[in-house]
């Protein structure tokens, strides 16, 4: 079978590490680029961390720093609220005194020796798509800045891409505002350019991936096995229940999403994603309470075309098996 051919697009951040371990590790999957884009952290950290996660892998995978700033949103006077004040992230201390995070500035691995490319993000992702035949595959995973960038720039890209599955937007639940999830709130202009390309777009909304959680004993599980890689996916879910136990305790005890893994995990394996819904969906980009919501119109006659395939739900146990295999293939010490 051949290969999906993939780029994906990060703010990494812990789950956006394990998604590009997944991508790297499946053989289902040739990992084309990545391209990074400020989010969880700054660029200079997302770019840094996506290195350090090649680098442990030893995988050739070309990496391209993206855009520093969303596209327009912050030009609105005040429109930007505290993310932190929203969650709560940085307020509270571990019992070693240590700020509670969903993601730390750098991965806990060695700096990187490998550097990024030259090339600027966006331009990388215009020439790419433009050259290739349509059959690649895109997976953001932080907001959508370089893509929508990449569309105005080059709108002949939308033609040939072959489908988009990003992580994302919300139905019900939502995490940086009342109405919002983080990556479509960083940058909702271009969430908005993105869904209305044209371009076959899957969502990965927060309602999904809180439901295909990891927990404290996969974590320990995974520390057993005392492979590299599997001991930082350990270690990055034990953070993350300690974030989500402290600011979101969710459903499922001691129990954190990997957002971003499922996203990646849904092109090696779509049925990862349960109640797939084609929706019409657009974002609000009008600087108000909703602002940054991913509107879905559920009414059986929507007044514009359906646009977007919304997954409401996952099966846990598909998804952490799959993440488990892909890290389980990866050599010891
Ligand atoms: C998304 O925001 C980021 O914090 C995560 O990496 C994920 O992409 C979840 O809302
Ligand atoms: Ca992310």
């Amino acid at each position: 079978m051949t290969k999906q051919r993939v780029i994906m697009d990060v703010d990494t951040g812990s789950d956006d590490a394990v998604a590009i371990m997944a991508a790297i590790l499946s053989p289902d999957i040739d990992l084309v680029g990545l391209t990074t884009v400020a989010g969880n952290k700054e660029i200079n950290f997302t770019t840094d961390n996506t290195l350090r996660v090649v680098e442990l892998l030893g995988a050739d995978v070309p990496v391209y720093r993206g855009c520093e700033k969303a596209m327009v949103c912050t030009l609105l006077h005040n429109r930007h609220g505290d993310y932190t004040g929203a969650t709560g992230v940085g307020t509270k201390l571990d019992a070693q005194g240590r700020k509670i995070e969903y993601h730390t500035d750098c991965l806990p691995l060695p700096a990187p020796t490998i550097r990024e490319q030259p090339e600027h993000a966006v331009f990388y992702l215009v020439d790419t798509l433009m050259r290739s035949d349509g059959d690649i595959v895109l997976v953001p995973t932080g907001p959508l800045t370089n893509l929508a960038m990449a569309m105005r720039l080059q709108p002949k890209i939308c033609q040939k891409i072959k489908a988009i599955c990003f992580m994302g937007g919300g139905f019900k639940v939502f995490n940086a505002t009342s109405a919002s999830e983080f990556n479509i709130w960083a940058d909702p202009e271009a969430a908005q350019i993105v869904v209305t390309s044209g371009v076959p777009v899957t969502m990965v909304p927060l309602d999904a991936t809180h439901r295909a959680n990891f927990t404290l004993d996969d974590a320990r599980e995974l520390r057993s096995w005392n492979t590299p890689a599997a001991d930082l996916v350990a270690t990055l879910v034990e953070e993350r229940v300690a974030a989500y136990n402290a600011f979101q305790p969710q459903e499922l005890p001691d129990s954190a999403p990997l957002h971003d893994a499922l996203a990646l995990a849904a092109v090696i394996d779509p049925q990862v994603l349960r109640d797939v819904r084609l929706m019409r969906v657009d974002v609000d980009i009008s600087g108000g309470f909703a602002d940054g919501q991913t509107i879905c119109d559920t009414r059986a006659f929507p007044d514009r075309t359906p646009n977007v395939r919304v997954a409401l739900d996952a099966d846990r146990e598909r998804f952490v098996t799959l993440i488990k295999s892909l890290l389980r293939s990866c050599p010891a010490r």
